[in-house]
């Protein structure tokens, strides 16, 4: 779908469907030579999300679809996004062929100003246009083509056009989790990567196979993709920026194309939504669709171990022991935790070949976070605050909430009472499944300041966002990731 900014001035035509929106206890705010009748006016009462569709007595749009946006002094991004989004379903249900979206000068004072309200609009609109039809041979037609934003000023179309790059991102994000194991596999994955590098002089981005990974010495990773046909790589994006970069910044994300289990195999019910195991690579594929077209100041590394992990004759076994990058050995005490051990070596090749001042990692690492946080924040760990505090904070600018999570010695403590320098698992007893996995890595990232976001509940099957959420990938991370990179 393609999403454009235009300014209040430009005509709307007579196929779209306007989409203005009202605060509550105010009438809805509409551009200029557009009527109402009464009666869809005194019906509207600008309650958040709420929406009535009529027909305009005066003015060229085919139908007009008011959306509340609740408390003016109360809205924020996050609100507006949701507005946008029930706006543009709406349209769509209505099988408009263009979604116009009004903002007029009220809506562009609330909300953090203009430049604000056209990047939430435009993120929340075009997020919600998405559909999961990669498996159907033929998708269903859709009468709606096209999307614009309109509204006033060189700040409102700056945000418009971010809002668009970020939304596309997220998109993007979602394809490649939405994707069946047999349709993304590590050697399509890495492909994906090199295609983001192609047409760009600011992304370059270089593949690992697994000779390579065995002359570094990524026992882990070799060791859970050995039970696999499917080859593993190592992907390894660099996006420079145009001026003296003023940090390097390591982004690396767990890419299960399909996690069975190994030979500690999944119980079958469920087991196919496991080929969302990729979500913390595809968040930062996704934040290298956005970097091609953003000015971030930062050098940029994305790297990501990519395999499956599935249970042939040569698959580990449990008990059997690997030995990582940085030369640490590890006891497989459950083959099904198995994203701690390819991200094991995906840090120590971060730390010796990247050397980056920061690095963040994603990953569906563990049911027990579900547990603790449900499906609307991602667990956050940090060795700093600042890093703690910035994730937070981009947290609630974008409406991915992440929250910050403790670690305690007693976890490092039982992860090495083992034969080995380390095991994969704590004893059960010992619970707090997602804090062992936090832990677990730390012992790959040497001293550099590290942040763990464990995405297993917020990368899908969330419920509803309006505009994204039900049963498919919500793209989560890719908007966090550059958010934090842009402050
Ligand atoms: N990919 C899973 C984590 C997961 C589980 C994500 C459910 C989303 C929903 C991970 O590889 C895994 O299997 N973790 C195990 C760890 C356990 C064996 C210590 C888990 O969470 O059960
Ligand atoms: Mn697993
Ligand atoms: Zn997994």
């Amino acid at each position: 779908m393609k999403l454009s900014p235009k300014t209040t001035s430009a005509a709307l035509s007579k196929t779209d469907c306007l989409i203005a929106f009202g605060v509550e206890g105010q009438k809805p705010e509409l551009p200029k030579g557009v009527g109402l009748p009464a009666k869809a006016l005194d019906e509207f009462d600008g309650k958040a999300r709420k929406t009535r569709a009529c027909d305009p007595t005066r003015g060229n749009p085919a139908r007009v679809i008011l959306v509340g946006l609740g408390k003016g002094k109360e809205l924020d991004a996050e609100g507006l996004r949701r507005a946008a989004a029930v706006g543009l379903k709406a349209a769509d249900a209505e099988r408009a062929k263009g979604a116009a979206f009004h903002v007029g000068p009220k809506l562009a004072k609330l909300a953090g100003g203009s430049g604000a309200v056209g990047q939430a609009v435009a993120e929340g609109a075009l997020m919600a246009s998405y559909r999961y039809d990669l498996g159907k041979s033929k998708p269903e037609a859709r009468p709606l083509k096209r999307i614009s934003v309109h509204g006033d000023g060189a700040d409102f179309k700056t945000g418009v056009q971010r809002g668009t790059v970020l939304a596309e991102a997220n998109l993007f994000t979602r394809d490649l989790q939405n994707l069946a194991g047999n349709q993304l596999t590590p050697t399509l994955l890495a492909e994906r990567a090199r295609g983001l590098a192609r047409d760009r002089r600011s992304i370059s981005c270089k593949v690992l196979d697994e000779a390579a990974m065995k002359r570094l010495g990524m026992g882990l990773l070799l060791g859970v993709s050995q039970g696999s046909e499917e080859p593993a790589k190592l992907i390894h994006l660099v996006y420079k920026p145009k001026g003296e970069a003023r940090g390097k910044v390591a982004l690396v994300g767990k890419g299960l194309t399909f996690d069975a289990g190994g030979t500690s195999i999944k119980p079958s019910r469920g087991m196919e939504e496991m080929r969302y195991d990729m979500s913390g690579s595809a968040a930062v594929l996704g934040a290298f669709h956005a970097l091609r077209d953003l000015d971030v100041p930062y050098e940029v590394h994305g790297i990501v171990p990519t395999s499956e992990n599935l249970c042939d004759g040569k698959a580990t076994k449990p008990g059997d022991v690997h030995v990582a990058m940085n030369g640490k050995t590890v006891e497989v005490i459950n083959t099904d935790a198995e994203g701690r051990l390819i991200l094991a070596d995906a840090l120590c090749y971060t730390v010796e070949k990247v050397a980056p001042d920061t690095i963040i990692d994603l990953a569906t690492l563990t049911g027990a976070v579900i547990v603790a946080l449900g499906h609307e924040m991602s667990g956050c760990y940090s060795t700093t605050d600042r890093l703690r505090d910035a994730l937070v904070e981009a947290g609630q600018a974008t409406g991915e909430t992440v929250w910050p999570m403790p670690l305690h010695p007693a976890f490092d403590e039982n992860l090495a009472a083992g034969p080995a320098d380390l095991r994969n698992i704590c004893t059960p007893n010992m619970g707090g499944g997602s804090i062992v996995g936090a832990h677990f890595l730390r012992n790959f990232v040497g001293k550099t300041e590290w942040s763990h976001l464990d995405i297993a509940g917020t990368a899908w099957n969330q419920g509803s966002r309006d505009y994204t959420g039900g049963s498919g990938g919500t793209g989560v991370g890719t908007r966090l990731l550059i958010e934090y990179l842009s402050r």
